[in-house]
Order: C-alpha cells, then sequence, then structure tokens
C-alpha cells in the first residue's frame, strides 16, 4: 500500500471507531429526588451561600446533575459519569440526612478542606462553568459556615472507620 493510503485507511478507521463508540450506553438515571433528605433543603444556608453550593457542587455531589451538550459526546461523556459516580460516593447531598452523624460529620471535615485548598470544585469543572468559580471570600465564607455546622462526632471516634472507604478506585 502507498503511505497515503495507509493514512487514509488509519484515518478512516479512527473516524470510525469515534462514530462506533458513541452508541456506547452511559447510565445518567438517578433515583427519584427525596427533598427531605437533600442538604439544602434542610440545612437553612444563609441566602448567597447556598446558591454557590448548588452550582459549584450539585452537579456532581447530588442526583441533581444537569448535564451539558458535550456529556452526550464519547468519550467525554464517559469520563464525566466516572467523575460523578466517585464524586456521589463520597459526598452525595441529595441524600444527606441518610448519612450518619459521624460519616456527616466527617464529610464536612473534608469539604471544609477541599473548599480552603481549592481542590473543589474540580478545575476540569470550572473551566467549563465559569459560575462555578469561587473567590478566596467565597471559599473563606463557604469553609466557616460547613465547619460551623459540624458536631465533632468524626473526631472522637478513632479515626479510620469510615475515612478511606472512599479511596478505592473503582474500576469501569
Ligand atoms: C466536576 C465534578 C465535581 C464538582 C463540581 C465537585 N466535585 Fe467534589 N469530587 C469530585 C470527584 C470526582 C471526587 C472524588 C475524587 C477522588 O476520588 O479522587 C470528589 C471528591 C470530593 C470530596 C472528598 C475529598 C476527599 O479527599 O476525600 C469532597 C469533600 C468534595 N469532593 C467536595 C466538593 C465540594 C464542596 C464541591 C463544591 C464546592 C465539589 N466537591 C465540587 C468531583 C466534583
Amino acid at each position: 500500500m502507498k503511505k497515503r493510503n495507509r493514512l487514509r485507511t488509519i484515518f478512516l478507521i479512527l473516524l470510525l471507531l469515534l462514530v462506533a463508540i458513541q452508541f456506547l450506553p452511559v447510565d445518567r438515571s438517578t433515583p427519584a429526588l427525596t427533598p427531605a433528605q437533600d442538604f439544602l433543603a434542610v440545612m437553612n444556608s444563609p441566602g448567597q451561600l447556598g446558591p454557590l453550593i448548588k452550582d459549584g457542587c450539585y452537579d456532581c455531589h447530588s442526583h441533581e446533575t444537569e448535564y451539558p451538550w458535550y456529556s452526550y459526546v464519547a468519550p467525554v461523556g464517559q469520563w464525566l459519569q466516572g467523575h460523578i459516580r466517585k464524586a456521589r460516593k463520597q459526598v452525595n447531598f441529595s441524600v444527606w440526612t441518610t448519612y450518619s452523624t459521624e460519616d456527616a460529620d466527617h464529610a464536612l471535615k473534608e469539604i471544609v478542606e477541599v473548599v480552603k485548598e481549592k481542590e473543589m470544585p474540580l478545575k476540569s469543572f470550572t473551566w467549563m462553568h465559569p459560575e462555578a468559580r469561587l473567590t478566596d471570600v467565597q471559599r473563606t465564607e463557604l469553609a466557616t459556615w460547613f465547619q460551623g455546622l459540624r458536631t465533632g462526632a468524626s473526631d472522637n471516634n478513632a479515626e479510620g472507620n469510615s475515612d478511606d472507604e472512599g479511596n478505592e478506585e473503582e474500576g469501569e
């Protein structure tokens, strides 16, 4: 085969693969929402903080994900859904009241950390969602408020029980 023909064949195969993976299913289903279990519904956040949490965290850490158009394009959709699955496993605001006192306190502790350390929302998220970018002042306000919700329940109990469960990498 001539070099040009070979390149054309490779290109066509790649194109076909790209088209083919568009038909791979992505599970975007969620259980029905139970407002009485929702973090923001029960927590009475100060006016300006609720929207920050909703815009900044709920797309991944709740069952109220708003899927952008590019989440329907493979392999981006698979990549995003992976984030969402992992995020919900760590903290799911939609089922907040089902957490034990320890788990809730532990989650709050981690939340304070990731907000202060600017680990969340993920950079890849704020890149496409400018409304979710937090200023330093907003981060301080959020961290202070979350910190105030803590009961300390996860400190007393010898650390560890619920500590590492979320870190296991799950396969596809
Ligand atoms: C684009 C999706 C996305 C958004 C938006 C997002 N997170 Fe996350 N978050 C993740 C993923 C994915 C993980 C799991 C990371 C891992 O397992 O390595 C995670 C983990 C966490 C953890 C656990 C961290 C740890 O070290 O165990 C906390 C707490 C957290 N996020 C809080 C938040 C808060 C608060 C917001 C909003 C300010 C937020 N996240 C926004 C995707 C997101």
